[in-house]
């Protein structure tokens, strides 16, 4: 009886002992692996890329680039109040007289917790009817650039 338990006891023992050296040999290759990946790769270190901060000042042919918006005078004062609910598009989309550019700055107050603007409103009316005005679809535009050519029969 205490024979059979005893060598019971042994296999246990050695069972948890294989169990342990697999266990750390595993480990080992681990931490191991990856220095000597390292070490054996010809591969250089890749150059840490810094992003160019494009914030607010990159103007391309006449676009403020991360905006859309056109660069005139008022830009600014447009991207600092108009910008931070929603994206420029819903300006860049819309075309509009005074009027309904205050009408809607006005809707906006009232129902959208847009503050008051005090006076860049003016500024950024004139910016806005100055870059964003109706565009007339009542009529066709008059033809431009044609080039007539001659009937001849
Ligand atoms: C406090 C937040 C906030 C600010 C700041 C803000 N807006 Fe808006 N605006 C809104 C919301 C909300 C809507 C509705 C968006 C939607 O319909 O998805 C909206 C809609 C618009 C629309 C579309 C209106 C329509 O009839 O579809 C235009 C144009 C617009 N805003 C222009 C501006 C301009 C110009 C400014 C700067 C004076 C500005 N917004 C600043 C919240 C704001």
């Amino acid at each position: 009886m205490e024979e059979k338990n005893h060598t019971y006891r042994n296999s246990k023992k050695s069972k948890w002992k294989q169990f342990v050296f697999i266990f750390i040999v595993v480990m080992i290759i681990g931490f191991v692996r990856v220095p000597l990946l390292d070490f054996f790769s010809d591969e250089q270190a890749k150059p840490v890329v810094v992003e160019k901060n494009s914030a607010s000042k990159d103007i391309v042919d006449g676009i403020h680039v991360r905006t859309g918006l056109i660069d005139d005078e008022g830009l600014l004062t447009v991207i600092g109040n108009c910008t931070a609910c929603h994206s420029a598009q819903l300006i860049t989309q819309n075309r509009m007289n005074k009027e309904q550019w205050d009408a809607t700055i006005r809707w906006m107050q009232e129902s959208q917790n847009l503050w008051d603007l005090g006076d860049n409103q003016e500024v950024i009316v004139n910016y806005l009817v100055k870059n964003y005005p109706v565009v007339s679809k009542g009529r066709r535009q008059n033809l431009s650039e044609i080039e007539w050519y001659n009937l001849t029969e």
